[in-house]
Formats: C-alpha cells, sequence, structure tokens
C-alpha cells in the first residue's frame, strides 16, 4: 500500500483488516505512536470539518505533527497541468510543491473536490493523481472529484458496529438539493459496499447515473464477494426492505457545467426524492446514514435524522478511527 485514493486500491481482505485496527483505536486498545517525530501534510482546496478536525487530531494521537495547507488561502495558488505557460493566475507548480513539501513531511494528505465544469476530465480526478505522480511519500486522498474513501471505511465500520460483519441491503438515495454537487460520496460508498458483500440498491431520478466505468468495477467486486447491485428510478420501491438507507445528492452528468441546467431538471423531484418518515416506514426498521455535512428538511426530515435510527454522528466519529488505522498502515 503506498497510497490510499480509492478503496478498491486494497483487496477486501486488507480493508477488514483496516477495520479491525480502526476498532482498536475507538476501544482504546491501541496505544502505539507510529508517527512520533513525524509530520503529515494536510492540503485542502476546499473546505471541511469532519476531514480536517480528525485528521489533525488523529495525527496528534499517533505522536506526529499536522501541517494544514490551504492554496490559494495559506499557501501560493497551484497550477496541475504539466507544460503550461504560467502567465495567468497559478504562482506555484504542482511539482515544485510536492517535492519541496515531501523534503518536510512523511505523507500528504489532499482534498481536492471536482470543480463540476469537464466532466471528462474531472472523472479522471486530475490534481489527486498529479500529487500521486510527483510524490515518492504516501497520498492520502481526502475527497477528490471521483472518491471518498476515508469516508466509505467509516461508513463500512458503522454499518459492522449496528450489524456486525453480515452482509445487508443496503439503499444508496439520490436526494434533491438546490444545486447540482460531487460525485465522490455515492461513488465511494458503492464501490466500499461492494467490496464488502452487501446487497446495494442505487436509487435515483432518471439522468442520475454515475460513471459508467465505475458501475462496472462495483458489479464486477459485487460479483466478487457475493454481493449484488441493483438500480431503480422509483423512489417508492427504492425503500421496501431495506436495512441501511444512505442518502447524497450529486450532480448530473447530463447537465455536468451547466448548473442552471441541473437545477431546472431537478426541481420536479423535489417533494418526492427526500428522505422523510413515510420513506423509512418501508424499510426493514433501516439505519439512517449521511457523510455530512446535510441540509435538514432538504436530503432528510428533521423527524429522521433525530431518530433513534439515525447513526450520522457515529459515521462522523468513525473517520477518526479509520484514518489512523489507514495513516498507520501508509506511514513508515
Ligand atoms: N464528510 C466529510 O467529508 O465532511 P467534511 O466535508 O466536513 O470534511
Amino acid at each position: 500500500m503506498t497510497n490510499f485514493i480509492k478503496t478498491s486500491d486494497l483487496a477486501t481482505a486488507e480493508l477488514e483488516k483496516l477495520l479491525a485496527e480502526a476498532d482498536e483505536f475507538k476501544s482504546g486498545s491501541h496505544s502505539s505512536k507510529p508517527l512520533a517525530e513525524k509530520s503529515v501534510a494536510l492540503v485542502f482546496f476546499n473546505p471541511s470539518l469532519r476531514t480536517r478536525a480528525s485528521m489533525q487530531v488523529g495525527i496528534c494521537e499517533l505522536g506526529g505533527n499536522p501541517v494544514i495547507l490551504e492554496p490559494g488561502g495559506t499557501s501560493w495558488t497551484l497550477e496541475h497541468r504539466e507544460g503550461v505557460v504560467m502567465d495567468g493566475d497559478k504562482t506555484e507548480h504542482l511539482k515544485e510543491f510536492v517535492q519541496v513539501l515531501e523534503r518536510y513531511v512523511s505523507a500528504i494528505g489532499v482534498r481536492t473536490f471536482a470543480e463540476l465544469k469537464d466532466w471528462e476530465t474531472e472523472r479522471t480526478d486530475p490534481i489527486l493523481n498529479a500529487f500521486a505522480k510527483y510524490a515518492t511519500k504516501p497520498i492520502i486522498n481526502l475527497e477528490s472529484a471521483m472518491h471518498h474513501p476515508c469516508q466509505a471505511m467509516a461508513d463500512m465500520m458503522t454499518i459492522r458496529e449496528r450489524f456486525g460483519t453480515e452482509k445487508k441491503k443496503v439503499l444508496l438515495t439520490w436526494a434533491w438539493h438546490p444545486k447540482p454537487l460531487p460525485m465522490a460520496v455515492p461513488n465511494s460508498f458503492a464501490l466500499a459496499a461492494a467490496q464488502f458483500g452487501h446487497d446495494l440498491r442505487i436509487a435515483h431520478p432518471k439522468g442520475y447515473e454515475l460513471d459508467d466505468d465505475l458501475l462496472s468495477e462495483i458489479e464486477r467486486h459485487a460479483s466478487d464477494t457475493g454481493g449484488s447491485v441493483e438500480f431503480t428510478n422509483d423512489v417508492n420501491a427504492a425503500f421496501d426492505g431495506a436495512e441501511v438507507v444512505y442518502a447524497k445528492s450529486w450532480g448530473s452528468k447530463l447537465f455536468y457545467g451547466a448548473a442552471e441546467k441541473d437545477i431546472e431538471y431537478r426541481a420536479k423531484f423535489r417533494a418526492d426524492w427526500i428522505v422523510d418518515e413515510a420513506n423509512m416506514s418501508r424499510t426493514d426498521d433501516a439505519i439512517f446514514m449521511h457523510c455530512l455535512p446535510v441540509r435538514r428538511n432538504v436530503i432528510v426530515t428533521d423527524g429522521v435524522i433525530d431518530s433513534a435510527r439515525s447513526v450520522v454522528i457515529d459515521e462522523a466519529e468513525n473517520r477518526l478511527h479509520v484514518q489512523k488505522a489507514i495513516m498507520t498502515k501508509l506511514i513508515k
């Protein structure tokens, strides 16, 4: 394991070991300081509460020193493309940025959201991959255009805390949101759910299909692990019998780069595509999951997120434990 870019960088058995180690961190039985005398850079191109706080705390708890950088804010604006004439608004090239930084630190965590401008480019995760290309130290994906693997690992840990290692009927459902959002969270949740052998149902209105190559990868993993994947555009049928409901909104590839068209198209889905008490009543007493931040009474009603079936705060806590396990494995 040299980088942690997406969960499928690792076999399910390796992911299982990470979850076992995360359990040890959570129970307090793992008190080693593998990052003593080491620093880890955390590069945030975008805002964060959970990722930033949990990484910073986790690095300190492992004995290390977090170095937080915000390109364009507390550090120089960055160019990632090769061979460009840098006569615009970018001050430093990622090539120097990474090479300099890794003279100081033992690993680099990167948050770089999709810009929601050009699907064919962004689906290749160009900025994160530029970090991986120039670095000789480990790169940890803290949410890129296509993947949020630390979130997905915390999600898998949270499902196991409630249900043990049994495979479950897991619904990933699109929800209405006033504007298009990136696909990293649904991509990574679906991929990890397939790697852990769950029976996954993906529900969204027509036009909100995830990336074709990623869906093929998800189906391959489901086939290997004895899980399954099915798709529906019927929000009512989607909830039938689900044991886990994972809500997230994302943008349409059909309108990528044209937010106002997506906003106009999605307006008709507002009333039905929300996780409310009526939808949850069709499930098999499902738990409710969301990566947070979440818009209350838009994605999910107060009644659902404040209910005993909501595990959103546990998911957020588990970010700390899984990331400590990931850093312990990755950073030598
Ligand atoms: N879930 C998540 O990544 O939260 P933040 O954006 O606050 O880090």
